[in-house]
């Protein structure tokens, strides 16, 4: 039977391939396709279908065929149907687990695709911002004057190193938020905290002759971390060491023959706390001393909320320190721009991982993002989200003391995360107890390093930035609901 691209764009807004190839006749064979598209999650939850007419047109069948097929869906559960609204696919049917057809990337622990089957009711897992708070007007505004202003060049293939206007943007920016040393032309723009591993310890893929790696492991990382990152770099052939952390963070006086290390100074992911002075120093005389480098993770460091900025590490020597950043947690993790600003060294390096041409970045929107930053919308939007996450913080913190005082708090002076430190051995229960209030969050053993031996700490991580400003007063509500005195056993 024939493939079919139905294109009902003009009313619906999007396209809908059907493959009619199973046996049974075409009934039977249209149920089994959409059945299929809506396991898979080709077709989304509330995902608006062709009218009969139309769908029937394009497949080359008949109108009632098409009208059977449907309500047999709907008697199914799979779609729904209104009078006067047109046929959808049910809400229920978010596929566990969408169809994959090659090699599963790994998890990425920032990406808030719900992981039981529906959004939760209440999402506290860290990861991603207030995704209501984009500033699109201006984003927009500085969208239209980047275009109207733009060369027709930008519009061509990209240079890999990034737009110059962003470049030195970022320059400007990184210096006076984050006390960076550097100049344009020792950034690189990348899409993200993730490609730039990729980029280092892969090759990028992007040059012909399949990747030239700029570093090569072992890497020294921080005993907990997202396991999103440790599984990309495994998946480079690079192995990673864990370092024992303690309350002033990576415990550097056990880097021995690594020739990376990565960490994150600022505010130690997830557990909390920046990098004791005495041990930033000390990180940089180790990879001086042994011709090495650290991978200095910047996520979160514009959120600083109770004592004076914690500087970038970078500052204290930028021939030895890669700064990667990206506006994940500022802005919104679906724009993929990020940057690493790398020693002199590298940069001929990274920019051959990168290939010929800018394929991951798009050169519009680097040209958004440098006018955002530079006519002072960035600024503006990074100061109102820290109002925001601080008052979130504040009255997370006032929550728990009153409702759950048994539970120490941690981790609250920068970030979009809090850590709830809880008595050994009540960690899962006190997850469950929260999936049962519809409150979704993670444990601290999620984090955890499979290699390492320091003792483990048992800890909810509570990410407080996800919920819209309207949800989240319920979303707390539920959390101590969970964590009330006796609400967490042993287990
Ligand atoms: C520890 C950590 N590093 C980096 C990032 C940023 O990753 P990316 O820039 O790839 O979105 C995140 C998530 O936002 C994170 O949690």
């Amino acid at each position: 039977m024939r493939e079919s691209w139905v294109n009902y764009a003009e009313r619906i807004g999007s396209d809908l391939h059907l493959e009619l190839s199973a046996p049974g006749g075409k009934r039977a064979a249209l149920i089994g396709a959409l059945r299929e598209a809506v396991r898979s999650g080709r077709l989304a939850p509330g995902t608006r279908l062709p009218p009969y007419r139309s769908l029937a047109a394009d497949l080359g069948v008949a109108r009632n065929t098409v009208a059977d097929a449907y309500a047999e869906l709907v008697a199914e559960g799979w779609l729904t149907a209104r009078q006067g609204a047109g046929t959808h696919v049910a809400e229920r049917t978010r596929p566990l687990h969408p169809a994959v057809h090659k090699k599963a990337p790994a998890p990425d622990p920032c990406a808030r695709a719900p992981r039981h089957g529906r959004s939760p009711r209440h999402d506290l897992r860290q990861g991603t911002p207030d995704v209501s708070a984009f500033p699109r007007p201006a984003w927009l505004a500085s969208y239209r004057r980047a275009l109207s202003q733009a060369p027709n060049e930008v519009f061509g293939p990209g240079d890999p190193a990034g737009r110059p206007e962003l470049r030195a943007a970022l320059a400007a920016y990184l210096a006076r938020a984050r006390g960076v040393r550097t100049e344009p032309h020792r950034i690189v723009v990348c899409s993200g905290f993730a490609h730039a591993l990729r980029l280092l310890f892969g090759g990028g893929g992007g040059n012909r002759d399949g990747g030239r790696q700029v570093l090569r492991g072992p890497l020294a990382v921080e005993a907990y971390g997202l396991p999103f990152h440790r599984e990309l770099l495994a998946a480079e052939g690079v192995r990673t060491v864990p370092l024992p952390l303690d309350e002033h963070g990576a415990l550097v006086d056990r880097l021995t023959r690594e020739r990376a290390v990565l960490l994150t100074p600022a505010h130690q992911f997830p557990t909390g706390g920046p990098l004791h002075a005495e041990r930033r120093a000390a990180v940089v005389d180790w990879a001086r001393a042994r011709g090495a480098v650290v991978l200095e993770d910047d996520y979160d460091g514009e959120f600083r909320y109770d004592r004076r900025p914690v500087g970038a590490l970078q500052s204290l020597d930028p021939e030895r320190v890669i700064l990667i950043g990206s506006v994940s947690k500022s802005l919104s993790p679906a724009v993929r721009l990020g940057w690493m600003v790398l020693p002199e060294r590298y940069v001929g390096d990274v920019l051959a991982a990168k290939g010929e041409r800018e394929a991951w970045a798009s050169v519009p929107d680097q040209l958004a993002l440098a006018d955002l930053i530079v006519s002072g919308s960035y600024d503006r939007h990074v100061r109102r989200m820290r109002q925001r996450y601080r008052g979130r913080r504040d009255r997370l913190v006032a929550a728990l003391a009153e409702r759950a005082p048994h539970i120490q708090v941690s981790g609250v002076a920068a970030g979009l995360h809090a850590v709830l430190r809880l008595p050994p051995g009540t960690e899962r229960s006190a997850v469950e107890a929260a999936v049962r209030q519809g409150v979704a969050l993670d444990g601290l053993a999620e984090f955890r390093h499979p290699d390492t031996d320091m003792a483990a700490h048992d800890g909810l991580v509570v990410g407080y930035a996800t919920p819209s400003e309207h949800a989240y007063g319920a979303a707390v509500e539920a959390l101590c609901g969970a964590l009330a005195p006796g609400g967490t056993r042993v287990s």
